[in-house]
Formats: C-alpha cells, sequence, structure tokens
C-alpha cells in the first residue's frame, strides 16, 4: 500500500540531509504496522503528516489483507503534539484558520470509524496531540519508557483534538482535569493505574508485544471485529435500551455471515477457523 510520493519525500529533517519517509509502514501478515519517523522534532505532527496518514488509513480499511493497525513511532517520542514552530509560522502569515485542528479532527474521528482495530504502541514522550492520537486509538500498549501529558496550557492552548473529551471517558474526570490543569507528566506505569494504557511491556519489547497483541486479534473473524468495535463505541453515546437493541440486531446480521458457520464448524472439527470477513 503505498503512500503517496509527497508524504513519501516532501519533508526532510533539516536542509542536506537525506529525504526520508515521515511515515513508514509495513505489513506483517494481517497486520499492518506505521510509524511516525520525525525524529529530529520528537514526531511534532504537521497538517501535510496527517493527511498523509489519513490517506493510508483509509487504504488499509479497504484492504481485507489488513486486519489490525498498529500506530507507533520512535524510542524516544510517540508524538510531542502539534509542531510548534509551524503553528508560529501561522501567526506569522496572519492565518486565522486552522488547518491542522481541521485535519487532525478528522483523521482522529476517522480512526474510531474504521472496520478495523487500531491500536497505539507507545514509548518515549507521549504529548499533547500525540496524547489525542493515542487515545483516538482502539487499545494502547506502552514501554515503561513512555510519558503522557497534555502540555497545552503552557503554551495558552487546550486539548482540542478530542482530549478533553476522551480522556476523561477512560480516566475519569478528575484524573484528566490533574493532567490538563498542571501540564505536568505521568509515567507509564500510573497510566496504565489509570487505565490510559491498557498493556504495559519492558522497555526493547514493544515492537516484538505489540506486533503479537495485533496478531492475535487478526486471527478473529474480521466482521466480529468490526461490528464490536462499533458496538463498543456506541456505548459511549447512547442510552442502554437503544444500545442493546442495537447489540441485537448486529448480533442477528452476523448468525448469517459465512465466518460464524466456519468458526462453528471449525470448533467442532477441531481445527484453526478459516476467515474470509463475510
Ligand atoms: N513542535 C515542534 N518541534 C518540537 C516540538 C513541538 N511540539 N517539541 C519538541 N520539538 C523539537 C524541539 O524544538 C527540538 O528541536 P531543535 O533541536 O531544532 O531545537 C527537538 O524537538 C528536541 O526537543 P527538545 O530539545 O526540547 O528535547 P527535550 O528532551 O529537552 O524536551 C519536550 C522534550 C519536553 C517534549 C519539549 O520539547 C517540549 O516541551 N515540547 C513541547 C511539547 C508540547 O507543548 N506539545 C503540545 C503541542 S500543542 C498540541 O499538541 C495541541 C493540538 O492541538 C494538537
Amino acid at each position: 500500500m503505498p503512500a503517496t510520493p509527497r508524504s513519501v519525500r516532501e519533508q526532510c529533517q533539516g536542509e542536506g540531509a537525506e529525504l526520508e519517509p515521515l511515515l513508514q509502514h509495513e505489513q506483517i501478515e494481517g497486520v499492518t504496522r506505521i510509524r511516525i519517523n520525525r525524529e529530529s522534532a520528537l514526531n511534532a505532527l504537521t497538517p501535510e503528516m496527517l493527511q498523509d496518514l489519513r490517506g493510508m488509513l483509509e487504504n488499509l480499511d479497504r484492504d481485507p489483507g489488513v486486519r489490525v493497525v498498529i500506530l507507533t513511532g520512535q524510542k524516544k517520542a510517540f508524538s510531542v503534539g502539534a509542531d510548534i514552530k509551524g503553528r508560529v509560522a501561522e501567526y506569522d502569515t496572519g492565518a486565522f484558520r486552522d488547518p491542522l485542528g481541521d485535519i487532525i479532527r478528522d483523521l482522529f474521528g476517522f480512526i474510531g470509524k474504521m472496520s478495523k482495530p487500531v491500536m497505539a504502541a507507545l514509548a518515549g514522550y507521549v504529548l499533547g496531540g500525540g496524547l489525542e492520537l493515542a487515545l483516538a486509538c482502539d487499545v494502547r500498549m506502552a514501554d515503561a519508557s513512555a510519558r503522557f501529558g497534555f502540555p497545552e496550557a503552557n503554551v495558552g492552548s487546550l486539548p482540542g483534538a478530542g482530549g478533553t473529551q476522551r480522556l476523561p471517558r477512560l480516566v475519569g474526570p478528575s484524573r484528566a482535569m490533574s493532567l490538563m490543569f498542571s501540564g505536568q507528566r505521568i509515567d507509564a506505569a500510573e497510566a496504565f493505574n489509570w487505565g490510559l494504557v491498557d498493556r504495559l511491556v519492558e522497555v526493547g519489547q514493544l515492537e516484538q508485544e505489540s506486533l503479537a497483541w495485533a496478531q492475535t486479534m487478526a486471527q478473529k473473524a474480521p466482521l466480529s471485529l468490526a461490528y464490536i468495535k462499533q458496538l463498543v463505541y456506541l456505548a459511549g453515546s447512547t442510552d442502554l435500551t437503544t444500545g442493546l437493541q442495537v447489540e441485537a440486531d448486529c448480533h442477528a446480521i452476523l448468525r448469517k455471515s459465512k465466518d460464524r458457520e466456519e468458526g462453528m464448524r471449525a470448533f467442532v472439527e477441531k481445527r484453526p477457523p478459516h476467515f474470509i470477513g463475510q
């Protein structure tokens, strides 16, 4: 699944530096791992990078060979959030529009609508928009080096790409506000205790462990994962009666799927199922 030529070649990490893709991706069986690759700026997010990520994810969502997506970064940073230097340049040009804000909200919303699980694999700094990106993913694994924070109030801003809404839903309003009011960071163990991170691994184990976790998911029936994802998100925005009704409807749809029959037969025949996503 090729990235656009611009995403691969347009931006470099310093004048005269060798051009490198800002988003790298690799496919390992049913799992695609996307790595944010802007190490010199601690993976600060630019509008172009986010647009390219959106394009990549759209392609992956359409590709039946892709069952799970992992989003990851570098050892020192998953991402420190918005590119502040680019934001200052916007002031210099007197721009009132917020190109990064529009793109980032659209992208993070799209992750939740994708039919496949999207996992954030986190090390180093996970700050600002970087933390919001991690929160927009469906599940999160971190290694012990990860540090989480919302420094927006330091620069007169607020977590405006879903942070004020998604974090309290995961960890409760008081913990969410303590992070946002203070601008202080919490370490990986505390994030795990809060429920911000679902799985915690040793430094050096993130790549291997996140892939193993993703491969476990990739072996499941794709339609099951797609419906589970949409139903769980629905649970956060609807009343119980409605949620239970939609759940029953989705369950009835799955009962007629080929993969449901395959799963049952494979169990009885004591063999692994072969799911086709239908
Ligand atoms: N944007 C652009 N460049 C950034 C950056 C950012 N958010 N954060 C770090 N960098 C750059 C630094 O300018 C530096 O580049 P130079 O060497 O060219 O000066 C390089 O990354 C390394 O950074 P430091 O030397 O500062 O590294 P450090 O280890 O001493 O400190 C840090 C790391 C604590 C993360 C510190 O860089 C920092 O506080 N960064 C700002 C983080 C921040 O405020 N993020 C929130 C942005 S707002 C947002 O995300 C909201 C939204 O709407 C999406």
